[in-house]
């Protein structure tokens, strides 16, 4: 039995991925194992969205050649692995393999050629016109399962390598996408979360044609679905029937993520992210004015090339206005490749730490006041663990907030008993700015 082990870096996407890499290698008779050290295959699983995820991957890389690197066959897959191709080799000599998401499926071929004596192979092509679509997933949640609706993007955004390390964008068909949540329900999932880099320009490549929000709530209609969630909204593409789709149903979650970067349009125009800021808030009053409570989250870039301070306070009046419910906030990094290492006007490192810190401080105070509202309301969670440390089941609501309870009758998993995986309501009694805290609600 050969013997592998996988770390993933980066967002959900690739998490998916190597859920999905890690079953196929099962399929070729591979076992998993949970330390680097007991492996003859190590893969990382690599992000590059920041310079700073791109630096760990080879700190990391380096830090376990010098522990016990010997006699190993390393890896880089991923989007460090796309974006700098055969340069890894070079940057860390030890690796023999490099491939990019779209060349997953050539993995077995690739650790074969690898087997028969050559001492270096890549998988680099993004022509690949199939989404990585294999019935081997190992999924690593036995509750909530995601499922890749569209690979790749075809935004350009200024600041963003994500074009370039996953491609041009790749829409599965409705049916492959529905027969898998159907496959999942019968093996007794009840949440799915629907990925993508832009899930809104999802398009139906079958003669169906669905367009992202007929999917998602053809996903909800799925005999056993409980909830379904979704990420990433591009706000460009968002349209009032996605929103109209949860008003309508209630097995999709009432949480939209919907990236604004910036409350300047001036900001978004150099961004090319190709909304205005009027064109973001209209999408906010489609959702507001559903009669479901939906919870809005975002991401933020700060000191983006030319941002200046007034581009920041308008940024800080979007959050003020939105009321975000929870909010990444990034510094801005120079990528390679990206159409925004043209512009020279930089904001220095001390001032984006400081625009950091007056946004986060200004969403704590938020936040604290957005969460306060749940205090006395009950809402329905699906338990996803137990935390030993504090005693409290970890449940996480519609809204996807985490909302931490204790239970009179279980105080503890005892005896094989357990909550996870149910549905049950929770009445909140406390809340902090980035969960909530209450007790078990039994009807009387
Ligand atoms: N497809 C998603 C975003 C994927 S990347 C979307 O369009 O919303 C996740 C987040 O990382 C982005 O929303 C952005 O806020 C941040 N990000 C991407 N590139 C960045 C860069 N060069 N510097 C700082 N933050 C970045
Ligand atoms: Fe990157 Fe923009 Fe595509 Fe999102 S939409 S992945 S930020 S290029
Ligand atoms: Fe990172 Fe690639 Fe995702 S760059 S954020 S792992 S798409």
């Amino acid at each position: 039995m050969k013997t592998f082990y996988i770390e993933t870096f980066g967002c959900q996407m690739n998490a998916h991925d190597s859920e999905k890499v890690v079953g196929t290698l099962v399929q070729q008779g591979y076992e998993q194992v949970q330390t680097p050290d007991q492996a003859e295959l190590v893969l990382y699983n690599t992000c590059s969205i920041r310079d700073k995820a791109e630096q760990k991957v080879f700190h990391r890389l380096d830090q376990f050649k010098r522990a016990s690197g010997k006699g190993k066959v390393f890896g880089v897959i991923g989007c460090v692995a796309q974006q700098e191709g055969e340069k890894i080799f070079e940057r860390a000599p030890h690796v023999s393999l490099v491939a990019g998401s779209a060349s997953y499926t050539k993995l077995p071929e690739l650790l074969v050629q690898l087997e028969n004596g050559d001492r270096r192979v890549t998988g680099l092509s993004l022509d690949n016109s199939e989404p990585f679509d294999t019935p081997f997933t190992r999924r690593d949640n036995p509750h909530r399962a995601y499922i890749t609706i569209i690979e790749g993007c075809d935004k350009a955004c200024a600041y963003c390598v994500v074009p370039f390390t996953r491609g041009p964008e790749r829409s599965r068909t409705s049916e492959s996408v529905l027969n898998e949540a159907r496959s999942l329900t019968e093996l007794g999932y009840t949440e799915v979360q629907l990925l993508g880099q832009n899930v809104n320009s999802y398009r139906d490549s079958s003669p169906a044609g669905w367009d992202f929000a007929r999917l998602l709530a053809k996903t909800g209609e799925v005999p056993g679905m409980r909830r379904v969630r979704f990420t990433t909204s591009h706000p460009r593409d968002f349209v009032k029937p996605i929103v109209d789709a949860i008003d309508e149903n209630e097995t999709l979650c009432n949480h939209v993520h919907l990236p604004v970067q910036s409350g300047s349009t001036a900001v978004l125009d150099r961004m090319q992210r190709l909304y205005t800021r009027d064109i973001y808030m209209r999408c906010i009053d489609w959702i507001k004015n559903s009669h479901r409570d939906i919870a809005i989250t975002t991401d933020i870039i700060v000191g983006f090339p030319g941002e200046t301070e007034s581009d920041f306070q308008q940024t800080i009046r979007l959050i003020e206005e939105v009321e975000y419910d929870a909010m990444f906030i990034f510094k801005y990094s120079r990528r390679p490749n990206t159409s925004a290492l043209q512009y020279e006007d930089h904001i220095p490192e001390e001032e984006k730490t400081r625009r950091f810190n007056v946004l986060q401080e200004r969403q704590r105070a938020l936040q604290i006041a957005r969460n306060a509202r749940y205090v006395g309301t009950t809402q329905q969670v699906h338990v996803e663990g137990f935390n030993i440390a504090t005693s409290q089941w970890i449940g996480r609501t519609n809204q996807n907030k985490m909302l931490n309870f204790m239970d009179s009758r279980l105080p503890s998993p005892s005896n094989g008993e357990t909550l996870v995986g149910q549905y049950l309501d929770v009445l909140v009694t406390r809340s902090s700015p980035n969960s909530l805290a209450g007790e078990r609600a039994w009807r009387q």
